[in-house]
Parts: structure tokens; sequence; C-alpha cells
């Protein structure tokens, strides 16, 4: 393969699939600025899994935010799949969200009214205006080991740990290159997170870049990288 990029004594053979360049995300406030973020550079190569510790209020949530295009930095640059996301109109902003990045968090964030399978769908419809998914609602009910029973079920009829499977599903559907993941066992318990962790690193395994905010260092220890913030910076 050809080489594109030297990084200090290490060769890389790929682009980052997300660089933040001198990020800052400052929020005004009444009593005055936050600095969420402190000058944060970062490369993450294709496939990469990194975990992100840090005390609450470090500005982890902040991070996977901005990277997943929901917040805008203050300064600094953003590329994401090689493109300046500062350089993107709306629209292309929307696709780029919609077709690169699925996110996960601690909350399920599942739609209550929906059943299992809508809720998969979801992004799919957004995406296509239809609902024909072609066996794809069952393939990620499989890939995600949820039993295919519960396609009709509403989320409130499911477990924690298999609202997460959904909501893992449903990030999947448009296969991004990139899964962004909030505390994802936050509100699990330790043999249930343990689970949904061996599927992240299943679906790292084929191919799609994670990075997990999180405050166990068990968890973080199912990623190959681990990024620690205090104060908005890496440290
Ligand atoms: N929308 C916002 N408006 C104002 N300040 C904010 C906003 N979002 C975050 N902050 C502030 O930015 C800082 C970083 O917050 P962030 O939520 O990223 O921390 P965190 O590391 O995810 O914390 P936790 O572990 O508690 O989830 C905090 O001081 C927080 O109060
Ligand atoms: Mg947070």
């Amino acid at each position: 393969m050809e080489e594109k990029g030297v990084k200090g004594d290490r060769v890389s053979t790929d682009q980052p699939v997300i660089r933040l360049d001198h990020v800052s995300k400052i929020y005004p406030l009444p009593f005055g600025d936050v600095t969420a973020l402190d000058d944060v550079s970062l490369d993450v190569e294709p496939g990469a899994f990194i975990a992100v510790m840090g005390p609450s209020g470090s500005g982890k949530s902040t991070l996977l935010n901005v990277i997943g295009c929901l917040d805008v930095p203050t300064k600094g640059d953003l590329f994401i799949a090689g493109r300046n996301i500062g350089e993107l109109s709306d629209d292309e902003l929307t696709d780029l969200r919609r077709d690169t990045l699925g996110f996960i968090f601690q909350q399920f964030n599942l739609i209550p009214l929906l059943t299992v399978r809508e809720n998969v769908e979801y992004p799919l419809v957004l995406k296509t205006r239809r609902r024909e998914s072609e066996g794809l609602v069952e393939e990620l009910t499989r890939r995600v080991g949820l039993e295919e029973e519960l396609l009709s079920h509403k989320p409130s009829e499911l477990s924690g740990g298999q609202q997460q499977r959904v909501a893992i599903a449903r990030a999947l559907v448009n296969d991004p290159e990139i899964l962004l993941c909030d505390e994802p066992t936050g509100n699990l318990d330790t043999k249930t997170g343990t689970l949904i962790m061996e599927l992240l690193t299943e679906v790292n395994g084929q191919g799609k870049t994670i990075i997990m905010v999180t405050h166990d260092p068990r968890i973080a220890e199912y990623a190959h990288r681990t990024i620690n913030l205090v104060d908005g910076k890496i440290v």
C-alpha cells in the first residue's frame, strides 16, 4: 500500500477518518465563558477503537458532540472522512451525519411509541423515504444478538441490554464508518455491560471506527487506545 503519511516514528498508511486540528469549544454564559474543549488536536485512523476518559465536566460529551457534528467548534477545524466540516452546507452536513456517523447513548434514546423494527428502520426511512429494507432489519437483529420476535415489541417491554442492542442496530442501519458512543454501558449492570462491549468489539472488528466515552477503566480496556481529557485538554 502507498505510504500516505509519517507521524512521529510511526508510519501511517491510512488517512485519518477523523481529524481535529486545534479545536476549541467555548460556551458563552452570562457569568463568563466556559471552555469545554481547549485546543484539542487528534487524528483517528480508520478502524480505531478509542476510549475517552476524564472527570465529570472535562469535555468528553462535548468532544463526542463536536465529532458527531451535533455541536460546532468555536475555533479550529474538524475533518470527517477527509471533508472539512466548516466548509459544508447544511444539507451536506445532514447527509454526512446520517451516512457516516452512528450514535449510541447511555439512555438508549429509542423512540418509545415505535416498535423495535420501526426504531431500527428509522434512520433508513429518513434517508430513502421508504421502509423497504429487504431483510436488513432481520440481518441487523441477528448481528446484534436480538431475538427476531422482539421486532414487534415496544422498547419499554425490553431489558436495558436488549434496548442497547436495538440502539446499536439502529446506529448501524445506514452502515456508517464511525460509531460514537457516550457511556454505552452506563445504564447497564456489569454482566450486560460486558455483553454490549463484546458486541462493540465485534462491530469494530468488522471495520467500524469507534469512539467511546466511559468513566469505567474496565470498559476502556476494550478500546485499543485511551484519550484522557482534563479541563477540555488531552493530557
Ligand atoms: N450546552 C452547554 N452550555 C453551556 N455549557 C456547557 C454546555 N455543554 C457543556 N457545557 C460545559 O462544558 C463543560 C464540559 O461538559 P461535558 O458535558 O462535555 O463534560 P463531560 O466530560 O461529558 O462530563 P460528564 O462526565 O459529567 O458527562 C462543563 O463545564 C459543562 O458545564
Ligand atoms: Mg458527558
